[in-house]
């Protein structure tokens, strides 16, 4: 399991939910955080709880449908002047539940691409390279366990496709010290896996940080489930 101390994550939805935990867990670890959300404000919370960490704390913001804003998060990254070591591609939203599942819009199928496969992409190809350049990167994509759902299709096929894109992406990284997973967090209540869910958020720590802690010849394009009761947490502890 490598450190991470005193490296760089940018979490996309690190405002709360998955993102969140995520952020917590990588800064238990010394990891300094890029906290990601829709607006600055929305990033305010984990700012707050990050501030029991000894770890530097920055927010950068942006709708993840929207071109223009996805380049302009892109430009506020870089101008912090820090290197992306790892990339935790964890925003995205749900398309409505439609029970006539022929009846998803234009709309449902366009924004669940733009902001869960587009904006994934768009921001490693914005980062993967300088990481391979610097010989170190960890890209984590969030998945989902989601099937026989169509009346979420555009959120299950666009899941599919983070997936394709992960298992794509990983055959350029080899030998390069940069690894790409997805990861599938289980069904967590968070405000998209709604209340009736089997899992509290918390429970998505330590699992979820295991395809960031993995060694550079480690796994790539593999899938991690973050609710792994086969995990000992005592390997996650703060070193
Ligand atoms: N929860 C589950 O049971 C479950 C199951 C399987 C997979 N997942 C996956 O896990 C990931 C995180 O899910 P979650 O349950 O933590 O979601 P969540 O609680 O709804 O949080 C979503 C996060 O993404 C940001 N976000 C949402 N829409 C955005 C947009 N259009 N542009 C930019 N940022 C946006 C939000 O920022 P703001 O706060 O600014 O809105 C927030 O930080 C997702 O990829 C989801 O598909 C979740």
């Amino acid at each position: 399991m490598i450190q991470v101390k005193n490296r760089n994550a940018l979490i996309t939805g690190s405002s709360r939910g998955i993102g969140q935990q995520v952020a917590l867990g990588l800064a238990n670890l010394g990891c300094n955080i890029i906290i990601h959300g829709r607006s600055p404000e929305s990033c305010s919370k984990t700012l707050k709880m990050l501030e029991k960490f000894k770890v530097n704390a920055h927010c950068v913001y942006g709708e993840l449908s929207d071109e223009s804003q996805l380049d302009d998060l892109i430009e506020q990254v870089k101008d912090l002047k820090i290197s992306v070591d790892i990339l935790y591609n964890n925003a995205a939203i749900m398309s409505p539940y439609r029970h006539d599942f022929w009846s998803h819009s234009f709309e449902d199928w366009m924004t669940s691409f733009k902001v869960n496969v587009y904006a994934m992409y768009k921001l490693s190809s914005a980062f993967i390279p300088i990481m391979i350049e610097n010989g170190f990167g960890r890209v984590v994509n969030l998945t989902s366990g989601i099937e026989d759902q169509p009346e979420l299709a555009p959120y299950g096929a666009s899941k599919w496709a983070v997936n394709k894109l992960t298992d794509d992406i990983a055959v350029k990284l080899e030998n390069t010290g940069v690894r790409i997973n997805r990861l599938d967090p289980s069904w967590l209540r968070t405000d998209l896996g709604g209340s009736s869910a089997d899992y509290a958020v918390e429970e998505v720590l330590p699992g979820a940080l295991a395809p960031v802690l993995i060694e550079n010849e480690g796994p790539n394009g593999q899938l991690f489930l973050a609710i792994d009761h086969n995990l000992n947490s005592e390997d996650f502890k703060k070193s």
